[in-house]
């Protein structure tokens, strides 16, 4: 039989639009760039087995089928026929296996596995995705950090012919404080100028009702026209942003200064905030103001589209970094009650266990905790902590998290049952594999670099997924449908 002409071109900057490449994923994978890609992968993920291998750690495999690990999002369920009414849930990461390894005596342990998450998807989030994920024993933060530096700079050398060099390291709060985010891109400055205490008090109501006035400057761009300010005002007030409006001051090529601000700020005033943010003639700075948490992330979306518009993220460079000290714990609105900034496992830093009993919120938002990120070009490559290895310390932070002992006991007691016959001190990371890929290959999404993703909606178009099953099934699960009036 004849082949059939394909419903798009086959090359590599294809014709075909997404949703149509997925359809027909065995034939998108036949483009060049697509091979070349998840070739990439599998090599990356031979050298990580390399690597790690010759650090003495040992891959297991843990199961699939599991109940509730809470990390933050929704878990995929699967219903039990064996136990109607009952349901496994797919692990959201190894997390609590991987630690149970560690009291087992295995004492570095890693695997590459599948994790499964149902959160809403983005161009760096897929509803399963692979980790490598480790753990060590008998270690503090600095070993791990040493060995993962060490295993990401194998990679580099190995993939890609890159020596980097030693990484940096920043705590939570400097990285908010100078860049708004905790995953800062650092291969551009275009840093955080506060500018609060002297752009209050002079009559400017927009200012003087904000609880932080914060620019950038952005280099050579005091020629921006008219339209193009407008365009960015536009873009930063659009609701994913949610930014009220832009101030801008242009310190102009003859060093003369002009702003949308120049009828509540002399010259001279204007002239201190130019200096302070280190502008050039030339350069032109942004600001944005607010509650100060809100105007930070905005002015983190402006920063990094400032970079990309001024072509300052080049995807040829690579920036890693250290985020450390992080929060133990973040107040969620919503639900009145503190959650755990990483996991409910990640301990306390030391000298912050004391805090644990207080009712005072600021008191518990100051703890911090032994919990890092591995950050690259502005993506969370990966994220790890040193656990609570003892099971009274872990009933009070389960305490802390709004548990009562009974539902710790019931989801937990497995854990803090383990940590009573000894349990080593101990900690580790997991990198997001598909990110770590996407982005050694200056990629925004980690869907070209996985064979067969799901689209926005978690479906996988290919094999028409996920779909109703037959009555029968449903009753063979003891699952009974509940017909839908609307
Ligand atoms: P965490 O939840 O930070 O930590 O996940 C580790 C890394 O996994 C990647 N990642 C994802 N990649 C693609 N799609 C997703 N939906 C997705 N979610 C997360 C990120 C992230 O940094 N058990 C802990 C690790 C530990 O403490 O050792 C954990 O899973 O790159």
């Amino acid at each position: 039989m004849a082949s059939k002409t394909p419903p798009f071109t086959i090359q590599d900057d294809t014709d075909g639009g997404d949703d149509l490449r997925m359809k027909y994923r065995y034939l998108d994978l036949r483009r060049n760039a697509v091979q070349k890609n998840l070739i990439f992968r599998s090599n990356l993920a031979i050298e990580t087995r390399k690597y790690l291998a010759e650090q003495g750690f040992i891959e297991v495999e843990t199961p699939n089928l599991i109940k509730s690990t809470p990390e933050g999002a929704r878990d995929f369920v699967v219903p039990s026929r064996m136990n109607k009414g009952q349901f496994y849930a797919l692990p959201q990461s190894p997390q609590t296996f991987k630690q149970i390894l560690m009291v087992a005596g295995f004492d570095k342990y890693f695997q590459i596995v599948k994790c499964f998450r149902d959160e809403d998807l983005r161009a760096d989030r897929q509803p399963e995705f692979t980790q490598i994920d480790c753990e060590m024993s008998f270690v503090h933060q600095e070993d791990i950090l040493n060995m993962f530096e060490g295993l990401t700079k194998h990679l580099f050398r190995s993939a890609l012919g890159i020596e980097l060099s030693d990484f940096p390291r920043m705590t939570y709060d400097e990285a908010m404080l100078r860049y708004g985010s905790d995953k800062p891109d650092t291969r551009f400055g275009m840093e955080f100028c506060d500018l609060t205490d002297v752009a209050k008090g002079k009559g400017f109501v927009v200012f003087d009702s904000a609880e932080s006035v914060i620019a950038i400057n952005a280099a050579g761009c005091a020629e921006y026209s008219r339209k193009q300010i407008d365009e960015l005002t536009e873009w930063i007030k659009r609701p994913q942003i949610g930014a009220k409006g832009l101030v801008y001051v242009k310190f102009e090529a003859d060093g003369s200064v002009k702003s949308s601000v120049d009828k509540f700020y002399s010259a001279e005033e204007q002239q201190v905030w130019l200096e302070r943010a280190g502008a050039k003639p030339g350069d032109m700075l942004l600001i944005l103001c607010g509650e100060d948490e809100k105007t930070r992330k905005q002015l983190c979306e402006l920063r990094l589209e400032m970079g990309s518009r001024l072509g300052l993220r080049d995807p040829q460079k690579f920036c890693p970094l250290w985020v450390v000290d992080f929060p133990l714990l973040e107040w969620d609105e919503e639900a009145n009650r503190f959650f755990a900034m990483h996991h409910p496992f990640t301990s306390p830093k030391p000298d912050d266990i004391v805090k644990m009993e207080s009712h005072d919120h600021t008191l518990l938002k100051s703890m911090r905790a032994d919990a890092y990120d591995l950050v690259l070009n502005g993506v969370e490559i990966g994220g790890g902590s040193i656990r609570i290895h003892d099971r009274d310390l872990q009933a009070r932070n389960f305490r802390l998290l709004g548990f009562t002992p009974e539902e710790a006991e019931a989801q937990f007691g497995f854990l803090l049952g383990a940590f009573e016959f000894g349990a080593p001190p101990h900690g580790g990371i997991a990198f997001g594999f598909d990110r770590l890929n996407a982005v050694m290959n200056g990629a925004n999404s980690i869907r070209d670099f996985i064979a067969f993703p799901k689209n926005n909606q978690g479906r996988d178009m290919m094999i028409d997924a996920p779909d109703s099953i037959k009555l029968s099934q449903l009753e063979e699960l003891g699952i009974r449908v509940v017909a839908d009036k609307q």
